[in-house]
């Protein structure tokens, strides 16, 4: 993840018990590693690696910046290093600063750490996250940097008052009437998986609209950092409602599946994350999303594809739709005449569930930008998304949007010029 927009408040070794003997040395180790190995997993699931390096920087050593309104933070080193990470934290310091937001010496943590979503993982694999942390990672000496914001506003005792407002420091209680896996999906997208921090609207204070399901708002989708990450409940148009529970795993696997394919920062998430959980876990945490009732959308009717109109203004480019020139010069060759791309390589724009969202953020800033390469198994996407900054003005980027959002059926709204020129000052000014 580049420098992900974070609003202000947003901004013990209980090895082998042996039978009645002392375990040999080589039992204890074993278990041993199997705890180091799966609280390697869990940081896998929780993303550590995405936010605690920096570009080309030593992993888990700290010094993303992450830009806020009123200056830049950075995140911290987390390998065990004594003197500049966290090798002098115990077991019990870990889980505070994990759960609570709350460091070593006691100052609080901008909630850009996602400790509201992490508040819920449970104590087995907060101890393997803290086994890993300690004998699994190698220590850098890296010193933090402080961040960017100047007194008064980097005072932090305010966000104590933020914690008793908006933290639930409740672990995540199975719900007995749902099954194991629907359980087990539940746990890991909203504990460690912190979802909701990108796809969950913020509130006022910059806090998620929910943490949960029991709120509506809950993964209805919210921008960050100039991306929109869209609504992932079962809503036809612009969630999940017309992908099946295998789509959704697919997705998450491999990047992209006949629906759509990952960019933005979900990129990051499946370059780091989700590719490396096991299939029951990705099956569980589809199930889960599948189960979320259909809330959010753009509240137009139901989709479904049709190609005439558009196929018509589509072959006879000299047309008055300057969007449609813009189209068929530039985007054509890799989306299709007929919008449906060529999955999953190419995305598919027409019905594309990004494309239908009322808020263009993200459609905005792939057109400008491109997007990093999505690497599933070492492996980069062949025909990356180009940026067209360098070649499209403002006027027709918002054309060629406009086009495509009223192409096949698609019938959402313009975008405005205006709106283009917002992202590409913002996200030029984080280059
Ligand atoms: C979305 C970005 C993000 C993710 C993901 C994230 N962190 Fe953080 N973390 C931060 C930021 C930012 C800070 C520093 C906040 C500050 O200075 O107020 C931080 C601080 C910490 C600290 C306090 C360290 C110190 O020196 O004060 C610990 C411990 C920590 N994170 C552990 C983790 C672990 C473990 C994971 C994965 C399970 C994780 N973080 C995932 C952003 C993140
Ligand atoms: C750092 C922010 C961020 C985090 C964390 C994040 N996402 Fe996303 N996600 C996005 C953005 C932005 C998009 C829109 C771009 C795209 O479709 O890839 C997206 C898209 C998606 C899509 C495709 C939806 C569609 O209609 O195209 C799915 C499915 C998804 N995310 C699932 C998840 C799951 C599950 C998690 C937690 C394990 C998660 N995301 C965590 C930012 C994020
Ligand atoms: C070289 C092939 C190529 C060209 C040309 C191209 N795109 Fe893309 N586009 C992609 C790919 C591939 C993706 C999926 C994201 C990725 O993997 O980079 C994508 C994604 C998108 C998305 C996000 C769709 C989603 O999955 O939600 C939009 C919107 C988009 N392109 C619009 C355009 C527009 C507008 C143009 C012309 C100005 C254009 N593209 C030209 C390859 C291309």
């Amino acid at each position: 993840m580049k420098n992900a927009f974070k609003p202000l408040f947003a901004a013990l070794f209980a090895f082998g018990v042996g039978f009645g003997t002392v375990p040999s040395a080589s039992a204890a180790d074993a278990a041993n590693d199997a705890l180091v190995a799966r609280g390697a997993y869990l940081a896998k699931a929780g993303d550590c690696v995405a936010c605690h390096s920096a570009p080309r920087g030593k992993p888990l050593a700290g010094g993303l910046p992450m830009t806020t309104p009123l200056g830049a933070i950075y995140t911290t080193n987390i390998t065990p290093d004594p003197d500049t990470g966290i090798g002098r934290y115990t077991e019990e310091d870990f889980t505070r600063a994990v759960r609570e937001g709350v460091a070593k010496d006691g100052h609080n943590l901008y909630p850009a750490m996602p400790y509201p979503s992490y508040a819920k993982i449970n104590d087995e694999d907060m101890h393997a996250l803290y086994m890993y942390f300690m004998h699994g990672v190698t220590p850098v000496k890296q010193a933090n940097r402080e961040s960017d914001i100047k007194w008064p506003l980097n005072m932090r005792w305010p966000l104590k008052l933020w914690n008793v407002v908006f933290l639930d420091k409740g672990v995540y209680q199975n719900k007995p009437a749902k099954d194991v896996a629907w359980n087990r999906g539940a746990y890991l997208i909203q504990g460690l998986g912190h979802c909701g921090s990108c796809h969950t609207p913020r509130g006022i204070a910059f806090q998620e609209k929910g943490l949960d399901e029991s709120n509506n708002a809950y993964l209805t989708g919210g921008v960050l950092d100039n991306w929109f990450a869209s609504n992932l409940t079962g809503e036809h148009n612009t969630g999940l409602g017309r992908w099946s529970e295998q789509d959704v795993a697919v997705f998450l696997k491999t990047g992209a599946n006949p629906h759509a394919s990952a960019f933005g920062s979900m990129t990051s998430v499946i370059n780091n994350s989700t590719q490396n959980l096991s299939d029951a876990d990705i099956a569980a945490m589809a199930l889960y999303l599948k189960s979320l009732p259909a809330s959010g959308g753009n509240g137009g009717p139901q989709y479904s594809y049709d190609p005439k109109a558009t196929k018509v203004s589509l072959t006879r480019p000299a047309a008055t739709d300057s969007g449609a020139r813009v189209y068929t010069a530039f985007c054509m060759h890799c989306h299709g005449v007929d919008g449906r791309g060529f999955a999953p390589m190419l995305a598919p724009l027409a019905g594309n569930p990004n494309v239908l969202e009322k808020d263009a953020s993200s459609l905005i800033n792939v057109t400008l930008n491109g997007t990093e390469d999505l690497v599933i198994h070492g492996i980069p996407a062949p025909y990356p998304m180009p940026r067209y900054a360098p070649v499209l003005n403002d006027q027709q980027i918002a054309d060629v949007l406009t086009f495509v959002r009223g192409a096949w059926n698609n019938n959402t709204a313009a975008v405005q010029p205006e709106d283009v020129a917002k992202i590409r000052k913002a996200t030029q000014a984080a280059r």
